[in-house]
């Protein structure tokens, strides 16, 4: 379960704090952090690495609200980015641009420069020709860029297919059969310096597999690539594992690092240095999201409970059809009928919950759990609907760590025609 998300004296909690009052002062859709249950989530990867040399790198776009980051930049976490954006914020969090790597298929030349200019410990370099623009871009700045290379270790990760990366139909990395022979044109490139190779399979993975099979793969090609005469210091075997939204038990990081590291020893890749790019795992059942009931109207062939909170604010269940617990703050005795729990948005995709059993009247709080990954990372302004506020939560106290977007916010950067801005 939730150690720190968890029903006391019939009331819903996170950690020392009850959900009602947050709401009452801060309005819903809200929502709130456990730092706890990221700093446990956390130690988890660092107990499975304890007496290794690894760099944790929390992939920052599963939750990039500053107060999130922060948490980890303190822990001593590095962090994953995939754009000049979540550079900058991660920066002004402070944290230590040598534990930063930066993924991604479309790296501009612009975010390229900015990257370099910041220091960062990798480049996750995905495709041939991203060689040859960011060896020019490094020599245009006089600089060396550390580079990794994505390899496609075509495995199949067993999850959704939009979160499905590993195979080879997927837009990401570099196909296994091609990869030595990037390698060997990478380190001829006097631009480049190549530092590691890396994989992601996917996400919301549930077992351990999956994993076991990438890096056979990645060893695999790790002795091919450096019997062709180029030493890979690092291994980076992403991200990916999946969390309890439903019932699944996915397996602890520690375990499955455990059973990882095993096979690395086995084959001699114990002492090589480790990178891993977590983002779900270290925040997604850290955080729920409160919303209200506004109406409930018994329809035809379903009942609707309509919530405040839409699909802007959890866009996961309309673009994955995926599933999150709905629970009353408060839970009513009697009995339960069964809900479409819906947005206001207008869209019939816009659904949070499909034949929900909850008994709750108008103006009741509902929790919409397993909310603290790719739900604000991924919020919009469709409708005109402005972004949650958010709290994170530690112990007794709380804090404010995103005010709930205005009007004035979403109309800022618009102008009229004829009218000066
Ligand atoms: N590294 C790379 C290169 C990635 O592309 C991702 C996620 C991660 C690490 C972190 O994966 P995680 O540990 O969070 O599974 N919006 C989707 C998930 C998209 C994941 C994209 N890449 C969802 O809500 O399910």
């Amino acid at each position: 379960g939730h150690p720190h998300i968890a029903h006391r004296d019939g009331a819903l909690h996170v950690e020392g704090l009850g959900l009602e009052a947050l709401a009452r002062e801060h309005g819903t859709p809200l929502f709130v952090y456990s730092k706890q249950w990221m700093l446990d989530a956390l130690a988890a990867y660092q107990r499975g690495f304890e007496g290794r040399s690894a760099l944790i790198c929390y992939a920052m776009k599963a939750n990039s609200s500053l107060g999130v980051l922060r948490v980890f930049a303190e822990a001593g976490c590095g962090f994953d980015i995939v754009s000049g954006g979540e550079l900058a914020r991660v920066l002004a969090v402070g944290a230590d641009p040598a534990k930063i790597i930066f993924s991604g298929v479309g790296k501009t030349r612009a975010e390229m420069r900015q990257a370099l200019a910041a220091g960062i410990a990798c480049f996750n370099v995905e495709s041939e020709a991203e060689l040859d623009v960011l060896n020019e871009v490094a020599l245009a700045e006089g600089r060396r860029a550390p580079i990794s290379i994505r390899i496609n270790p075509n495995v199949d990760p067993k999850t959704h297919p939009y979160i499905s990366t590993g195979l080879k139909g997927n837009k990401f990395g570099i196909a296994h059969d091609r990869a030595v022979e990037a390698y060997r044109h990478a380190a001829k490139l006097p631009g480049l310096e190549v530092v590691g190779i890396d994989c992601h399979i996917g996400s919301q993975i549930t077992e351990a597999s999956p994993y076991l099979d990438a890096c056979d793969r990645v060893l695999d090609l790790v002795e091919a690539i450096e019997a062709a005469g180029v030493p890979i210091h690092h291994l980076d075997f992403g991200g990916g594992l999946g969390i309890d939204y439903n019932g699944e038990v996915p397996p602890k990081a520690d375990a499955l690092w455990q059973q990882l590291l095993a096979r690395l020893d086995a084959r001699g890749f114990g002492q090589r240095k480790l990178v891993i790019e977590p983002g779900r795992s270290l925040v997604g059942n850290a955080g729920v999201c409160v919303t209200e009931v506004l109406y409930t109207k018994p329809g035809e062939d379903k009942n609707f409970c309509i919530v405040d909170a839409a699909m802007n604010d959890l866009p996961r269940p309309a673009m994955y059809q995926a599933f999150q617990k709905i629970v009353p703050l408060r839970i009513r005795a009697g009995d339960a009928p069964t809900y479409d729990v819906v947005g206001p948005v207008c869209e019939s995709g816009d659904w949070i919950g499909r034949d929900r059993a909850l008994n709750v009247v108008a103006g009741d709080l509902l929790a919409v759990l397993s909310a603290g990954a790719y739900c604000m990372s991924m919020a919009s302004n469709y409708n005109t609907r402005g972004r949650a506020a958010e709290v994170l939560v530690s112990g007794r106290s709380a804090t404010l760590i995103r005010r709930r977007e205005t009007m004035e916010d979403q109309l800022r950067s618009e102008q009229i025609e004829g009218r000066s801005a």
